[in-house]
């Protein structure tokens, strides 16, 4: 059975009635329907609805603003139809998804850790792992409520192989439950490819990728497509930490490290006298820093905690005014 929504002024789709989210079945369908992260965080899928029945499946929503609200707005992410119904939204071109996202069941084969708290998990599907480089899957921790979004750490392969970097954040329910309350062994239903901050191999230009804290998964992701789509390719590595000891790029690029042009490891709370000499402060400092004048001729990737994505939005966009088509990132909420 499927419930068939129709888009104001336009076509429509089929979303199935057993689909977990809106946002979901209108991919699925190969919809250009807007999103980032979701996971209701962002508010870019935003929609109204006209008729019909959806259930909210998360009220407080930080993606939702009071306003929002009081305009009867919705998430996509977070609203599951129950019957037909007519919804309005701008959908576009640039968020049909370019691997269309598929529900799969995984098992949890290996989880090695990185750094004090972060860990490489290792999953494995009957499916082949279809996604592009720098996108993320979706999936429900065990006993959490509502659903996390995480990056893969590798790159797409034939064999079902889907590795995530999860850092474990002090009081997070679903992080938590990643490293307590999954075994190897167990399994886990995770949906995707999501997300638009992906590779683009077609771009001739110099990449620079900037990681902040456990927005290495993806980075390195990022960093080892470039690597392989054109070895002779600048490629410019800045990785930000808080100390010595939370950095994990190295380790975790391998071999495919000798491909990379500058890797900067930059610390913010590293202590003084540790012995360490290379950069201290914040990372999108040293980007402005050593970047400058390269930033005409380069493609940027980026992944992290919000304050860090929102100071290189400003830097990029506003002081340097790179294009928005090179710059592509996800705000880790
Ligand atoms: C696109 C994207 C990619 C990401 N990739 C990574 C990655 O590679 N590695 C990594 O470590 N982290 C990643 N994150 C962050 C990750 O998804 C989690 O936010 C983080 O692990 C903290 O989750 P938590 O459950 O431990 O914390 P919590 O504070 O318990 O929850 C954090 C988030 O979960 C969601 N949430 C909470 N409650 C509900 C609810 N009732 N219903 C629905 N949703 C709810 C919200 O988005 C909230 O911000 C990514 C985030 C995004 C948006
Ligand atoms: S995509 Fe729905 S709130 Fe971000």
């Amino acid at each position: 059975m499927s419930h068939r929504i129709t888009l104001e002024g336009g076509d429509g789709f089929d979303v199935s009635a057993g689909e977990d989210t809106l946002l979901r079945g209108a991919l699925r369908a190969g919809v250009g329907f807007p999103y980032d992260c979701s996971v209701g965080g962002c508010g870019s899928c935003r929609f109204d609805l006209v008729s019909g029945e959806m259930e909210s499946l998360w009220d407080g929503a930080p993606g939702l603003s009071e306003r929002d609200r009081r305009r009867g707005k919705r998430l996509a992410c977070q609203s599951r139809p129950l019957s037909d119904c007519t919804i309005k939204v701008r959908t576009g071109e640039e968020y049909r998804p370019p691997v269309p996202p598929v529900p799969m069941t995984a098992v949890l084969v290996a989880r090695r850790p990185v750094t004090a708290s972060m860990a490489e998990f290792i999953l494995k599907t009957a499916e082949p792992a279809h996604f592009i480089a720098g996108q993320y899957a979706v999936f429900r921790p065990p006993g959490t409520d509502g659903t996390r979004a995480y990056s893969m750490s590798n790159l797409p392969n034939g064999e079902g192989e889907w590795r995530f970097v999860i850092r474990r954040v002090p009081g997070g329910r679903g992080s938590n439950a990643m490293f307590d309350a999954l075994a190897i062994g167990d399994t886990l239903d995770i949906d995707g490819p999501y997300g638009h901050a992906h590779f683009r191999a077609e771009a001739p230009r110099d990449v620079v990728c900037i990681a902040g804290g456990s927005g290495i998964g993806p980075v390195v992701s990022v960093a080892r497509a470039a690597v392989a789509a054109s070895p002779g390719r600048r490629l410019f590595v800045f990785e930000g930490a808080r100390t010595r000891e939370d950095l994990c790029f190295p380790a975790l690029m391998g071999t495919a490290q000798d491909g990379v042009t500058v890797y900067t490891p930059v610390l913010s709370a590293e202590a003084d006298g540790s012995g360490w000499d290379g950069v201290r402060g914040f990372v999108h400092e040293e980007v402005e820093r050593a970047v400058g004048p390269r930033a005409e001729e380069s493609e940027f990737y980026f992944a992290g905690p919000p304050p860090m994505t929102e100071a290189l939005q400003k830097l990029l966009v506003v002081k340097w005014t790179v294009p928005i088509a090179r710059i592509h990132f996800d705000r880790f909420f």
